[in-house]
Order: structure tokens, then C-alpha cells, then sequence
């Protein structure tokens, strides 16, 4: 129905700026957020563990009855995506944020060599390797796992030397040296997409995989009718570990006074 929410999870703050895009486009949804603090990273943790929180955490967002899930989270898109829609049926519809970026990639017809970045589960899933490669034949794409950018990002070091240097030591790398565009394979990285652009001095074109997936949501609500109109949304957030960084970064996406609260669900 019109007035359930929209479910979006994480591991952590990545999540939020697909939360953001989601606002931007539909601004009178209300979202409802989890970010798994517990068990982040979900880059490092095994393709079991990460289906098994998905699919936790998908319970939790339906106990508030939304109507679209979106797996805010490259890692849980590529390792888990299936599962969580089998798991949920017909109980809901389930978007991922790696299929919008292959389809944007296709139609506007990209050539010459697209290079990934993301955590080291998204990577070596090869997800976007063989998505792309179906959707695109002949594409070239280079995959570079920056396993380092979540915490970095996540302890607050963006925009400073430290991360300055993080950033430089991966995306020299010889691999991504000829690329025209680069897929920020992970919702952590738009959070530091200047520092990104301007390594590549603005030449390259960056995705943001994020971005690309509110506009198939809007598709989809408007064609089946299932646009809220009231406006005035109140979102909800939850952590499975309280951080203060997360609640900083929060509000920096969402200004209003936002709703963070703490729960366990893995009890
Ligand atoms: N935002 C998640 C992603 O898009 C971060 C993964 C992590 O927790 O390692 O992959």
C-alpha cells in the first residue's frame, strides 16, 4: 500500500546515501534504516554470513511492513540479493544496488575500460564482472578491491592527509591506469567522491552506485501505484551498535533531527 515505508540496510553509514538519493527523488516516503554497526565490515566476512544478516535484517525492516527493500549495501547485493528475494517472497520487492548501474551502463552505451573499486567480498564475488560481461560484450572491466576505504571512512577520516594517501596508494594502482569510468562499487565511497574525482583531475566519470538505484525505485512505486503523496515523512534509524560517528553522518544527510535508536536483533 501507498503509506508502508521503504526498508534500506547496510552495514553501516554507506547505506545512508542511497537513503539520501532515495529522499531526493521521493521525498515524501518514509524510510525505514538499519546499519548493521555490529558486524561491519561485511567486505571481510564470509558469503554465508553476509546472506545470513541479510536475510535477518529483512525480517526486522518487514516487522515494519514496507513494501520495497532495498539493499543498500554492494556487498550483500552481490553475495546475497537472491536469497533475500527468496526469502521474502512475495512479501515485499527487493532492489539491489549492483543491477540499476550494469542496466545505466548498457543503455548509454559505455565503451573503452570501466574499472570497479569495492570491498574485497563485492570484488571477488565478480558480481559486476559478470553482470557487465553479459549485459556489455566486448567491455573491458578492471575489479581492485580497497578493503581499507570502509573503516578509514567509517572512523571519520575523510577530506584529511590520511585518507589523501589511502586513496592515492589504491587507485594508482597500474590496473585502473586507461579507465573512463569508475563504478564506486561500495554506498561507503560517495562519501569521499571529490577526493575520487579529483585524483583522476575530473577526467573520469564516477558512479555512484547509490544514486543509480533511486530511480528504478521511483519507477517502480509510480507504475504500480504505489506512491505515497502525504508529505512530511518520519524516518527511522536503527544500529545494531550505537556509534557516534554514525549519528554525526546522519545528520549530515538527513538535517532534520533524526531518530537513532539502538537494537539488538541478533539476540
Ligand atoms: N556499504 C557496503 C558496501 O556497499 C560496505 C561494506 C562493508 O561493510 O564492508 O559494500
Amino acid at each position: 500500500k501507498k503509506d508502508q515505508p521503504i526498508g534500506i540496510f547496510d552495514s553501516g553509514v554507506g547505506g545512508l546515501t542511497v537513503a539520501h538519493a532515495i529522499q531526493n527523488q521521493l521525498p515524501d516516503e518514509q524510510i525505514i534504516y538499519f546499519g548493521d554497526t555490529f558486524h561491519l565490515p561485511y567486505g571481510d566476512k564470509s558469503r554465508d554470513s553476509v546472506q545470513y544478516y541479510s536475510t535477518r535484517i529483512a525480517d526486522f525492516l518487514l516487522g515494519y511492513n514496507c513494501k520495497v527493500l532495498l539493499i543498500a549495501c554492494n556487498t550483500a547485493s552481490a553475495s546475497a540479493y537472491e536469497q533475500v528475494t527468496q526469502h521474502v517472497g512475495d512479501r515485499a520487492v527487493v532492489f539491489n544496488v549492483i543491477d540499476p548501474v550494469v542496466q545505466y551502463l548498457s543503455a548509454s552505451q559505455v565503451k573503452g575500460t570501466v574499472g570497479v573499486i569495492g570491498t574485497k567480498g563485492t570484488i571477488n564475488s565478480g558480481t559486476y564482472q559478470t553482470k557487465l560481461g553479459e549485459e556489455i560484450p566486448g567491455l573491458e572491466v578492471v575489479a581492485l578491491s580497497t578493503p581499507l576505504l570502509v573503516p578509514m571512512i567509517e572512523e571519520g577520516f575523510i577530506y584529511d592527509d590520511i585518507s589523501n594517501a589511502i586513496i592515492r596508494a589504491y587507485l594508482s594502482h597500474p590496473s585502473l591506469k586507461g579507465i573512463n569510468t569508475l563504478i564506486l562499487g561500495c554506498t561507503h565511497y560517495p562519501i569521499i567522491k571529490r577526493q575520487i574525482e579529483k585524483f583522476f583531475n575530473f577526467e573520469v566519470e564516477i558512479i555512484d552506485s547509490g544514486q543509480m538505484v533511486a530511480v528504478p525505485v521511483r519507477e517502480y512505486l509510480q507504475s504500480n501505484g504505489l506512491m505515497r503523496s502525504r508529505g512530511s515523512p518520519v524516518h527511522k534509524f536503527f544500529v545494531s551498535d550505537y556509534t557516534e560517528y554514525f549519528e554525526k553522518i546522519s545528520r549530515m544527510f538527513f538535517e532534520e533531527n533524526i531518530h537513532l535508536e539502538q537494537i539488538n536483533i541478533w539476540k
